[in-house]
Parts: C-alpha cells; sequence; structure tokens
C-alpha cells in the first residue's frame, strides 16, 4: 500500500506558500504594540475602512444567515455588470479575485499545459497555475518595470493557456498601455488575464477590450477601492463564450449573503468611492514627493507606491519600521524584485505623515 503522502500532486510540492503583508494581530504579539497605535500599510487595504452603508447592509442581513445564499450571487453580478457596463452573461463572480484565478485555472490548465507572467507581479496567479498542474513561463520586466510585449509574445508556445498581465502592476504600480495588451491579444488564442484590481485608482481602465476579443479577460475586486477586503469580492469581464463554461466549473454559492448585500451597497456609495479616491491621489503625491529626496519612488497608478531603498535592505527598512508601529510591505518575496524594494499603501493623511517621518529618519541616517 502506498503512503498516504505519495499521493499529494507533485505540482503541490513547488508551490512557495502565498506571503501576506503582516497583520495588526502579528505585531501586537511580536513588538509588544498596542492594536490603536499600529498603522496598517502593507496589504493595500482601504485605510478609511468600510463604507458605513455597507456596514449596515452586513448588520441587516445577520438574521438570515442560515438560508444560501444565491447559487451565482446574481444580484450582485448584475449592478457589478452596469458598473462595468457589460451584459450580465460576460460578468462572473468569485470568493476574491483570486477565487476567480482558482476557477479559470480549473476551466484552462492542466499538467503539461503552461501560462506565462511577467515578474515581479502578484503572486497568486502563480501559486494557482501551480496548484492546477500547470507550469510557470516567467519573463522579467524591464528596468521601469514595463512589460516586454515582444519577449512575451515570443515566449508563447503550443502549451501556453493563459498569459498574467496585472495593470496597474502590484507592486510596481505601473499600467500597461492599450496597443501592447492589443498586440499580445492578437498574436495568440490563449486567454490574456489583465488583472486590474487597482483600476479604480488608475486613469484608464482597459475593461472595454474584451468585447472586441475571445481571448481577453479582465479581472476586478471589490477588495480595494469598494473597501471590502474581508468580505472577499471578486469579478471578472469573460467573453460569453467563457461565462457559459465558468457558471459550469465555479464553486456554488461562492459569495455569502452578507457579502452580497455589502457589495451592493458599497457599489451604490459612490461618495465612499469618490473619497477613497481623492485620499490615494493626495497620499500618492504626498509621499511621492516626501520621499524622493531619501529613495528612488516609482510613479504608481495604484493605491500604493513602490520605493528603492537600496543600497538598504528593504528587510531592515521594514523591520525598523515595525518597531514604530508601521506596517509595509517588504519585496523580497516577490520573486524579481531583489532585495531593496518596499510597498507603501497610501493611509489616510495622518498616516502618511508618520511613514515620511519614520523613513526620512531611517534612510536619511
Ligand atoms: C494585483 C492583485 N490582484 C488580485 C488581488 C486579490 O484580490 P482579492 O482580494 O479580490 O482576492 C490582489 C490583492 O492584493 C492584488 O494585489
Amino acid at each position: 500500500m502506498t503512503n498516504s503522502k505519495d499521493l499529494l500532486k507533485k505540482s503541490i510540492k513547488g508551490i512557495a506558500e502565498y506571503v501576506p503583508g503582516k497583520s495588526t494581530e502579528d505585531i501586537v504579539a511580536g513588538y509588544g504594540l498596542r492594536p490603536e497605535d499600529i498603522v496598517k500599510l502593507g496589504s493595500n487595504e482601504n485605510p478609511l475602512g468600510p463604507s458605513t452603508r455597507a456596514v449596515e447592509a452586513v448588520r441587516t442581513m445577520a438574521d438570515s444567515i442560515s438560508v444560501y445564499p444565491s447559487v451565482d450571487a446574481g444580484e450582485l453580478r448584475r449592478a457589478l455588470a452596469a458598473y462595468v457596463g457589460y451584459p450580465e452573461d460576460m460578468v462572473v463572480m468569485g470568493a476574491g479575485m483570486d477565487g476567480v484565478v482558482d476557477t479559470l485555472m480549473r476551466l484552462f490548465v492542466q499538467p503539461g499545459t503552461s501560462a506565462i507572467i511577467p515578474t515581479p507581479t502578484f503572486s497568486y496567479f502563480e501559486i494557482a497555475l501551480r496548484a492546477a498542474g500547470g507550469t510557470p513561463v516567467f519573463v522579467k520586466r524591464q528596468d521601469d518595470y514595463s512589460v516586454p510585449i515582444k519577449t512575451i509574445i515570443s515566449s508563447i508556445e503550443d502549451s501556453t493557456r493563459l498569459i498574467y498581465l496585472c495593470s496597474p502592476n502590484n507592486p510596481s504600480g505601473n499600467t500597461i498601455p492599450e496597443d501592447d495588451v492589443r498586440a499580445l491579444v492578437k498574436s495568440t488564442n490563449a486567454i490574456v488575464f489583465l488583472d486590474e484590481a487597482y483600476v479604480e485608482f488608475a486613469s484608464k481602465s482597459l475593461v472595454g477590450l474584451v468585447s472586441e476579443y475571445d481571448n481577453l479577460v479582465v479581472g476586478r475586486t471589490m477588495s480595494k477601492a469598494m473597501g471590502l477586503a474581508g468580505l472577499r469580492i471578486g469579478y471578472a469581464v469573460v467573453p460569453n463564450w467563457i461565462f457559459r463554461e465558468y457558471m459550469k466549473a465555479t464553486t456554488p454559492f461562492a459569495i455569502s449573503r452578507i457579502a452580497v448585500a455589502a457589495g451592493l451597497a458599497a457599489l451604490d456609495d459612490v461618495d465612499y468611492r469618490e473619497k477613497t479616491i481623492d485620499n490615494v491621489d493626495v497620499g500618492r503625491k504626498f509621499l511621492t514627493e516626501h520621499l524622493s529626496g531619501y529613495c528612488r519612488v516609482y510613479q504608481s497608478e495604484g493605491n500604493f507606491i513602490l520605493i528603492d531603498v537600496s543600497p538598504k535592505k528593504s528587510k531592515d527598512v521594514v523591520e525598523m519600521l515595525l518597531k514604530k508601529g508601521i506596517i509595509v510591505r517588504d519585496c523580497t518575496s516577490f520573486r524579481d524584485a531583489g532585495d531593496g524594494l518596499v510597498r507603501i499603501t497610501v493611509g489616510t493623511p495622518d498616516q502618511n505623515k508618520l511613514v515620511v517621518d519614520a523613513l526620512q529618519g531611517t534612510l536619511g541616517s
């Protein structure tokens, strides 16, 4: 008889576990600080907290959590479809965009197939790909973190099923030009997955392109500008032929009743969204202006900025900030990011001031 451990899929062994930003609990336990003194700028969450209307919707829904939600979160899906300007049968949902990615892997990936991933970038696409048995093909972004689109196109093989593009890219914050996306999508039958998790903070979305091609999917989330990271609501705009297959393979009831109610309320709360986006605009400028004299600051269209603290090591700089109760993200765990990059979520004006003071002290010395 085989050992149970031998039954594990080989592909799982190659996975490096997802590294999240540090939580408030980690820091309270590790540094003896009080939760109220911690400034959490390591996970690109919304520093304004949730929309009060979403919180109210959660409370109202609490009495009915013994009942299943609708199987496909239809009410929220229709509202999101209107938000992105597409028909309902081109919008799919998942437990976070991570959940959407999981279902796409089920649809397109099996052992022997591959996906192209420009690095450094958000790591879950690689994890989900490997878990499904696919092989990642990494193409390093250029020095300014732009995607070398010709290299990507020349890396496409018969085995390529998916190509991951992240715009604005996590952790670098830059976006990909429309012409590059069009050139790539036209050059292949493989599915191009354009991750627009941070697009509400950017100058432009490319979601409109989905209607023009059979092989472009645009992923979105309610975790960032909509302030619902804790509820796990992701969605994607897909060509209708993918919608039909997706609905067969996705987890039923993936979006909880609470999430649907809060999602609808948050989507409706335009004031909250505008405040969120204004806060990021102002904070991004403030951080960039006040840190540029101390380190390289990359131009960002996300709700975060990336700084290069070399020759200092990012882990040392992050540690210095943690001691002061400020959580930012050491990017060492991002493939091909090196050991000098730190990602900082744009906070409230007070939080941004704290982070600037602490970094000026650390980087100036
Ligand atoms: C680029 C990118 N895509 C997707 C996600 C995952 O989003 P969700 O919370 O919807 O799973 C994140 C989360 O940080 C992200 O940075």
